[in-house]
């Protein structure tokens, strides 16, 4: 299968410019598209805004200490960097690419095909 191609899209000059809640997460918009951005041991993560199990918004959930996001509804647990529910049930939570780069902030979206459309 070809591999994908990435787009990225500046959000930030620096981390300090984003709105990031207590929980070290936050909601950015990123191509039209409302992204969760999380930091963990200083690396970023980017992911859905809304849980696969029915709909939670991830941002209201936590961080755990093993670096795992934490639905604050019924509690499923995600793996940030590759989105395997890590709790068993069985969802697959959407991730994106984030990076720290020199000049800014980057959220990467595989470009919209005409399927995805
Ligand atoms: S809505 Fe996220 S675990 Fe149910």
């Amino acid at each position: 299968m070809a591999e994908k191609k990435i787009n990225w899209f500046k959000i930030a000059d620096t981390d300090a410019m984003l709105p990031w809640q207590d929980n070290d997460m936050c909601m950015v918009e990123v191509d039209g598209k409302t992204v969760t951005l999380a930091r963990f041991k200083e690396q970023l993560f980017a992911f859905a805004q809304k849980c696969p199990h029915a709909g939670g918004i991830m941002s209201d959930g936590y961080i755990d200490a093993t670096g795992l996001i934490v639905c604050p509804i019924h509690r499923y647990r995600f793996n940030m960097q590759n989105g395997r529910n890590t709790s068993g049930e069985g969802y697959y939570l959407k991730t994106y690419q984030a990076e720290r780069r020199a000049d800014g902030i980057y959220i990467g979206l595989e470009e919209r095909s005409f399927w995805s459309l």
